[in-house]
């Protein structure tokens, strides 16, 4: 049989040939996802040569995420982001930012060239504006279009929850906190406070210090430590984590402390909640209580949900449930709103440049 092919009108090919990426640029990890199927995660570290001799073993450079932290030993490592924005310290933090969002808007193209790129960005729920109007900036360089939205919104949007629903994002450098009413979030919907995943890597390494004076401990044993024993609440069982004492392997018990920094998150988070809840309409707060959602590294934190619900007690039912997939929701949230609302109707959404 023979198969007719119909020749699309100029336009459609054009749009067919149109490159849509959703990021979530994290502190920690950057997260990408593209109408072409692309689904790609990498740490958010650029590397640069540190002098002529690393030129020669690695290459000019730069070199970006895992890779570039491989290969340390060469390179002057930049991570482009602090507390989940982009640090204004240098000139080479603006670079990295760049290089970082070249490098994956190239891997979501995945090996065709397109006739426009449209992107949009997940930044924290209150990122001021100048830090947005500086991420767009960058995105200039390599997108035709390009929108910036707040993170918990791109996971509730692909939820499909955006009414009375709370997002809590707990990343690595930032919490973000967001009560969905129907519509793109109001400032004061939203709060980001500094308690993630790198706040608790830093207090477990010194309580680890602190509690076995003269073990070799640093924040990067610690977050290995968290990764893969995270809790609240009761142990499953005891964490023993094997480090280094006089150079040679020892193992410790470091159940308390683990439970302790997971746990010193929590207070924050539910102060930020009772407020949160106080601005849904009366009516609304019951559904908005039953339908909170725990995002981001974060929401791996084993008990974390039911620790909520407990301390929510007095509000009646409270229901937390944890996302799915933590790593790609926000990128495929955002890959969904591009995918689905027209690019002129982006400026409704968040802070853009490019559409007619
Ligand atoms: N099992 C786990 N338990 C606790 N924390 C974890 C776990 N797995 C990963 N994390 C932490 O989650 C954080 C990374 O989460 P995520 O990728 O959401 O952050 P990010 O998006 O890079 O940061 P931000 O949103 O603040 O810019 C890191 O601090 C990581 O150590
Ligand atoms: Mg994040």
């Amino acid at each position: 049989m023979e198969i007719q092919q119909q020749k699309l009108p100029e336009t459609t090919l054009v749009q067919q040939n149109q490159l849509l990426v959703g990021i979530d640029l994290g502190t920690c990890r950057t997260a990408v996802m593209s109408n072409r199927g692309a689904q790609i995660m990498t740490r958010s570290v650029v590397g640069y040569p540190k002098d002529v001799i690393s030129e020669r073993m690695v290459g000019e450079g730069p070199i970006i995420g895992q890779d570039a932290v491989s290969k340390r030993n060469f390179l002057d490592l930049c991570y482009p982001l602090a507390d989940g924005v982009i640090r204004e310290a240098s000139e080479r933090d603006y670079d990295a930012a760049f290089e970082l969002i070249k490098h994956v808007v190239s891997l979501a193209k995945q090996g065709a060239e397109a006739s426009s790129v449209c992107g949009i960005i997940g930044v924290p729920a209150r990122a001021s504006i100048m830090n947005k109007e500086l991420l767009l900036d960058i995105a200039k360089e390599v997108m035709n279009v390009a929108l910036v939205v707040s993170e918990p919104f791109m996971v509730a949007y692909k939820l499909g929850k955006l009414s009375n629903c709370i997002v809590i994002d707990i990343g690595a450098g930032t919490v973000d906190i967001c009560g969905m009413k129907g519509t793109v979030p109001a400032a004061d919907d939203q709060v980001t406070f500094l308690k993630g995943g790198d706040f608790i890597d830093e207090r477990l390494e010194s309580a680890i210090a602190r509690r076995y004076p003269g073990v070799q401990i640093t924040e990067s044993v610690a977050c290995s430590i968290k990764e893969k024993h995270a809790f609240v609440g009761q142990p499953d069982k005891p964490v023993i984590a094997k480090l280094r004492m006089d150079g040679k392997p020892v193992e410790f018990d470091v159940t308390e402390d683990v439970r302790a920094v997971c746990e010193s998150i929590v207070p924050d988070i539910v102060e930020q909640l009772d407020t949160l809840v106080m601005k849904f309409d009366p009516e609304d707060q019951e559904e908005a209580l039953k339908n909170i959602i725990l995002a981001g590294g974060g929401s791996r934190i084993k008990g974390l949900s039911q620790m909520i619900v407990n301390q929510m007690s007095d509000y009646g039912e409270v229901v937390v449930t944890c996302v799915d997939d933590p790593d790609y929701i926000g990128s495929a949230g955002a890959l969904k709103l591009a995918t689905e609302i027209p690019t002129d109707k982006w400026p409704e959404i968040g802070v853009m440049f490019g559409a007619d």
